[in-house]
């Protein structure tokens, strides 16, 4: 069975059996019928990257629906599930008047998977729109909520991808947004300027998301036509003392302040400075508008993609003394 349309890098990886499952009880058969370790769990497929075919049983969460569990005056709890696409939820929520997600317009993958790397962008993450979420044990079939505490979201991090990693699957996502008095985040310079640029001074959450989607239009290729995974590294984040040796060298570094001792430094400049915007090796490259992108131009295998990755990863070492971290899981 091939994974071709189930990855957003459009790799054609084979899987050894597939299964799709669009309720909590077909889940629980599958869950009871194969044994966790051969298993391959499958949202969105926007956040992977598969380097061989899978000796597993690819399980493809499809779960649909949403539901508002919980609402006042000014603010609704909406319980989504699982397999709901990530951008036709945030639709959902603008047209509904609800805030919280307009900065996260236009990401890929699903619902069910948000979480796990805790998706961000434009001065908003999950954990901010994020109330609680609900798994299943693959090997126990128990279910737990997990709060916003339990998840111990960081930078494009959460619990899922350490203390818990491969042990639950997420069925449903509940989301606390705003009815009114939105709190919006503008303060990213991109959307300042777009903002700007139209002549909106009082924006409107569908304003917000109309922006952001043009902004992702630009910089970022659509892995209906590229296939991608959005930024493939993290952007590093380095010692204070570390980046002024970096900004001595090069005065013209872009950088956010973390902490005191902290700064972060954007993945894709330093992927950029070092020559690969635009690079092409076959078909796996570098996005020609945003260096932190890898893109499969039609047939790169899995394997080929990730050749660039460490080809990358050493230059940065090399020419910047900065270790960059895949941000895309790696299925190998
Ligand atoms: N830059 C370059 N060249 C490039 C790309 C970026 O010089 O090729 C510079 C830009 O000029 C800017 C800075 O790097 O000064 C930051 O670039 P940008 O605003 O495009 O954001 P980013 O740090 O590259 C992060 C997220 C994106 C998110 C944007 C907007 C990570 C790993 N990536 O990218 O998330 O959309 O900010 O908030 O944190 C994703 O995770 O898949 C993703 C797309």
């Amino acid at each position: 069975f091939s994974l071709k349309n189930y990855n957003t890098f459009g790799i054609d990886a084979k899987a050894k059996t597939f299964v799709e499952v669009s309720n909590e009880e077909e889940l629980q058969e599958v869950l009871k019928q194969v044994y966790a370790s051969e298993l391959f769990i499958l949202g969105g497929g926007s956040n992977c990257l598969l380097t061989k075919d899978v000796d597993a049983t690819v399980l493809h969460i499809n779960l649909k629906g949403k539901q508002v569990v919980n609402e006042t005056e000014e603010e609704v709890f909406l319980k989504v599930n699982a397999g709901e696409n990530w951008h036709e939820f945030v639709l959902f929520c603008i047209e509904n008047n609800y805030g919280g997600v307009e900065n996260l317009s236009l990401i890929p993958g699903n619902v069910g998977t948000s979480p796990i790397q805790n998706i961000g962008a434009y001065g908003v993450e999950l954990k901010d729109v994020f109330a609680e979420c609900e798994a299943i044990h693959v090997q126990t079939l128990e279910k737990r909520t997990f709060t916003k505490e339990d998840c111990q979201f960081g930078y494009r991090n959460s619990i899922f991808k350490n203390e818990v990693k491969g042990q639950y699957i997420i069925t449903s996502v509940t989301f606390q947004l705003t009815k009114k008095d939105h709190q919006l985040k503008t303060g990213y310079g991109a959307i300042l300027n777009e903002l700007e640029a139209k002549g909106i001074k009082i924006p409107t959450i569908k304003d917000i998301s109309d922006v952001v989607i043009a902004i992702r239009e630009q910089k970022l290729p659509n892995p209906k036509e590229i296939g991608n995974s959005g930024s493939f590294f993290k952007n590093p984040i380095i010692s204070a003392s570390a980046f002024s040796a970096l900004k001595e060298k090069f005065p013209e570094v872009p950088s956010y302040q973390i902490s005191n001792e902290e700064v972060k430094v954007p993945a894709g400049w330093l992927i950029d400075q070092a020559g690969f915007k635009g690079y092409r090796d076959g078909d796996a490259g570098v996005h020609k508008n945003q260096a932190l992108v890898l893109v499969n131009y039609g047939d790169a295998s899995g394997e080929e993609i990730f050749a660039l990755a460490k080809h990358i990863q050493q230059t940065i070492q090399e020419k910047f003394g900065i270790e960059l971290e895949m941000e895309v899981n790696i299925i190998q």
